[in-house]
């Protein structure tokens, strides 16, 4: 190709937008050997279709365990590499894994939870606004989804700490990072959570309680028990990685916009009924999940670039969404457009299935913080100076030094 490349850098991390909009321009389809040999897409009309058709486009090779550095070796890396992942399988299998996950994770558990949400949510920004100066991430974006599905799982609170430091080393291992990892850390960590859930599973099966996974359990058996312990195992993992880190980048990057565009901040403040749809907006205007894959199954094109079969297909999410063919003025952050077809949760068969999770727990912190605050800004010396961190697939800011107006 062409004139523009991806590059990873601590600057793309930081903001890659000025360059998915020159990728969707001039190279909308173009082969990188450094991200994992993916021919990288970035328009939302290519996108969407991809994810329609899993005929062509598999999401088995994108499998998890064929992204991680092989260097975790072969103790750690078996556990990645279940015959029956949700999120690595094509239909009719994805069909028969979804249908019995669904129920495990109804609308219905996740509606019950508000009232739990709002607590927590309450408790920790209470707490964040005795602070004359704090840190949203540390305070409360972090903390609020860990404790939200450590509590759906059963998790006992004390292991909370452990729970995160499971999540993180499972995502370090899976994403797209800039420099070097702790290999023994992210090893460790995946160990230790998988001797835990093991136990945790086996308890279940004796003792049913009201949690997920006993839920997850009890459905398996229902449907002839069909998933092994690893499988069951494997699930649980699947949502602590997928649950955890995305909604506290939805927080963190919301918050953010609104820091960025005060007048949409105080229209937020004076109207809560404006929050389901400014988070449908932060999800599309600064996209907490940046990148998936899928595998081609036979030689195709995408927009006219030939693409031979097994090729790594790298779809820019974040890219889609800022595309000015989909959405008017994509880099205008407006509460109130008409954000439909955005694509931060997927699209097709795999659409996230803790969607209806996160967007519940973004609102209600959106919701409870402006009750308290009138506005917020940047403590001084923190605007300009946002660490983002290393990872580009789940991004968002790693700390947000901020002062509030009280009401
Ligand atoms: C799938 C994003 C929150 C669980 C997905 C996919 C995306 C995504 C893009 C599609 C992956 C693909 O097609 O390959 C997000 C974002 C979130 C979020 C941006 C927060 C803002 C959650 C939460 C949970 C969750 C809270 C559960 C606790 C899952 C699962 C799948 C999935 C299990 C796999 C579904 C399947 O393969 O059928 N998510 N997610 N996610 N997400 Fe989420």
């Amino acid at each position: 190709m062409q004139s523009q490349s991806l590059k990873l850098t601590p600057e793309m991390v930081a903001n890659p937008y000025p360059v998915f909009a020159a990728l969707r321009e001039s190279a909308p389809v173009h082969y990188v050997e450094a991200f994992r040999g993916s021919y990288v897409v970035s328009r939302h009309e290519d996108i969407a279709p991809i994810l329609k058709n899993t005929t062509l486009f598999s999401s088995k090779m994108a499998s998890v365990s064929a992204l991680m550095p092989k260097e975790l070796g072969e103790d750690v890396l078996r556990y990645f590499r279940s015959e029956n992942s949700l999120l690595s399988s094509d239909p009719p299998q994805h069909t028969r894994l979804r249908t019995l996950v669904s129920r495990a994770f109804t609308p219905r558990r996740v509606a019950d939870l508000e009232p739990r949400i709002r607590e927590l949510a309450s408790e920790l920004l209470d707490a964040m606004l005795t602070q004359q100066e704090f840190d949203l991430m540390a305070d409360l974006a972090v903390p609020l989804p860990i404790i939200v599905i450590a509590e759906m799982l059963g998790i006992e609170p004390e292991r909370r700490q452990d729970f995160k430091r499971w999540s993180n080393a499972i995502s370090q291992s899976v994403t797209l990072t800039v420099g070097g990892l702790d290999l023994e850390w992210i090893a460790t960590g995946i160990r230790e959570i998988h001797s835990y859930l093991e136990a945790a599973i086996e308890r279940r099966r004796r003792e049913p309680g009201d949690d997920l996974i006993s839920a997850l359990v009890t459905a398996n058996e229902q449907q002839g028990g069909f998933l092994s312990s690893m499988d069951v195992i494997g699930f649980v993992r699947l949502l602590l990685f997928a649950g955890n880190e995305t909604t506290t980048n939805l927080i963190g990057n919301g918050t953010l916009a609104l820091l960025n565009h005060p007048s949409e901040m105080k229209r937020l403040a004076q109207d809560a009924s404006l929050v389901p749809n400014a988070v449908e907006e932060m999800l599309r205007y600064d996209t907490p999940a940046q990148v998936i894959f899928r595998i081609t199954t036979a030689d195709t094109e995408i927009a006219g670039t030939p693409i031979p079969k097994d090729a790594r297909i790298m779809l820019l999410l974040g890219a889609a969404n800022r595309d000015p063919r989909k959405f008017p003025n994509p880099d205008t952050f407006d509460i109130t457009r008409d954000t439909q077809g955005h694509v931060a949760f997927g699209h097709g068969v795999h659409f996230c299935i803790g969607g209806p999770l996160a967007r519940l727990e973004a609102q209600v912190v959106f919701d409870e913080l402006f009750h308290r605050v009138r506005r917020m800004s940047f403590a001084p010396g923190q605007e300009g100076q946002l660490d983002y961190g290393t990872t580009f697939s789940l991004r968002g800011p790693k700390s947000l030094r901020l002062r509030a107006e009280r009401r």
